[in-house]
């Protein structure tokens, strides 16, 4: 594999051999698509489908089999049937490098264009339009990790009746701080475009509290500290401390970054989060405005989540947040682009300038991650401010990056020799790729 320092780090394509991108183009897209086929026909059957319904349903299953197919025999990518503003963008990349195939393509591009033509299939139309193909599935996951989602509302709800703030000593704030963090971090390993057939023993084994906690040692680049002190620094304290998170997927994740948020909120580290969401149905899992008030409403559910000891008071403190403005949900066309986030000052000045003033800004997931650095194929021990580009030195940023590794593309590790360690525990660089590692990387923007 090839691998540069400069700015211009090669981005993996899916043809790159033995990598992430390789194995995703050739093994799982295929399946992604099937399973949306059969979600679409799975809603056919319902009896309120009208005729016409049943007609669009089938010419949308069609349509997906269709590039199901064009993925398994390597076509060449065509422009998107749609003249939404941010399609024609795929279009001009398309019409500048002709002659990308599902298997030769850049994996980001690729992977970004394959989730966009999907929307476009379902928005065309007269009667799917705004249907989200993967809702079943989110659904479905978050109420399996009942068990995961009590234990935590509980354990909030224990450091929240103690208060979190005043009487607790330095390491007591510390230690709560790296919990909550690890929770949020940790919540990203299950996403479902990558474990969408987990069994309930293996989603539960990834979720428990214990677990987490275990998984310190897998953290491969680690700023906590970092972070702690910029939280801690006047810098900080000087400012009006509102904190940007940028979601990733919904269900089991999503509940961890809510709960994350409360803390920030309640123990006075933020005095406004805004969770920023996308605005159609991503990458399987990836959480939209409307996933934020379907969480909601599901822990408010007594036959899915019937222990309410600690679920209703979180719920309810949750919704005051939401209520009192503290906790606000934003979304944006920019997250379901292609582009990496070297692009943002230029495709969304404003959206950029709206981080620019927050106090923190919180990536969470692998997606955002691949964006931030391009993709690219980075020596694992460059620096995470410089991989991050135009959003890392000088930019004035604080960017926090709290992903599991499932990807080809891992920079911030300290030495050579922590790769080769990490390479001898995990062969064939499993640690970057197989979602059981992960990074808390921090650039101050200095
Ligand atoms: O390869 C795993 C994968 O599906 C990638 O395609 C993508 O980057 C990622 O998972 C999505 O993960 P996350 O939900 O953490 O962004
Ligand atoms: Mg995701």
């Amino acid at each position: 594999m090839i691998m540069t320092v400069d700015q211009d780090v090669r981005g993996v394509w899916t043809s790159d051999h033995g990598t992430m991108a390789n194995e995703t183009a050739q093994v799982r897209w295929t399946r992604i698509v099937s399973d949306m086929v059969d979600d679409v026909g799975e809603s056919l059957q319902a009896s309120t489908v009208s005729n016409e319904q049943q007609q669009e349903g089938k010419a949308i299953q069609s349509a997906l089999e269709t590039m199901r197919q064009e993925i398994q025999n390597d076509a060449e990518l065509t422009p998107i049937n749609d003249t939404d503003a941010d399609v024609q963008w795929f279009t001009s990349q398309l019409e500048r490098r002709p002659k990308l195939s599902w298997q030769a393509a850049p994996w980001l591009f690729a992977e970004c264009y394959l989730y966009r033509r999907v929307q476009s299939i379902f928005a065309t139309s007269r009667y799917w339009r705004g249907y989200d193909v993967f809702k079943r599935q989110k659904n479905s996951t978050f109420v399996k990790s009942r068990t995961a989602v009590e234990e935590l509302a509980a354990r909030y709800l224990s450091t929240f009746q103690k208060g979190t703030g005043d009487s607790a000593t330095e390491d007591q704030r510390f230690l709560l701080f790296s919990e909550m963090t690890q929770v949020a971090l940790w919540g990203n390993a299950t996403d479902l475009s990558l474990l969408s057939k987990l069994s309930l023993e293996e989603l539960q084994s990834m979720q428990g509290r214990q677990s987490i906690l275990n998984a310190q040692s897998k953290i491969v680049d680690n700023d906590l500290d970092e972070v702690w002190a910029y939280l801690n620094s006047p810098l900080y304290n000087k400012g009006l401390r509102e904190v940007d998170i940028i979601l990733d997927n919904s269900g089991f994740e999503l509940f961890t970054d809510l709960i994350f948020a409360a803390y920030l909120l309640d123990s006075g580290l933020a005095t406004r989060v805004r969770l920023h969401a996308k605005i159609f149905p991503w990458f399987v899992s990836d959480a939209m405005i409307s996933d934020i008030g379907g969480l909601l409403d599901l822990l408010e559910n007594v036959v899915d989540f019937p222990e309410r000891a600690a679920i209703d008071p979180v719920l309810a403190h949750l919704r005051q947040h939401i209520k009192a403005n503290r906790l606000v949900m934003v979304d944006s066309w920019f997250w379901t682009t292609a582009s990496s986030y070297y692009e943002m000052p230029e495709r969304v000045p404003d959206l950029y300038s709206d981080l620019e003033k927050s106090a923190l800004v919180i990536f969470k997931g692998d997606l955002h991650y691949r964006k931030l650095t391009k993709d690219g194929l980075w020596p694992f021990t460059t620096p995470f401010k410089q991989a991050i580009g135009p959003m890392g030195r000088a930019s004035g940023l604080k960017v926090l990056a709290l992903r599991t590794n499932k990807a080809d593309v891992c920079v911030g590790l300290t030495s050579n020799d922590q790769v080769q360690e990490l390479d001898k525990a995990c062969p064939n660089q499993g640690w970057v790729r197989n979602g059981k590692y992960a990074v808390v990387s921090f650039s101050d923007g200095q």
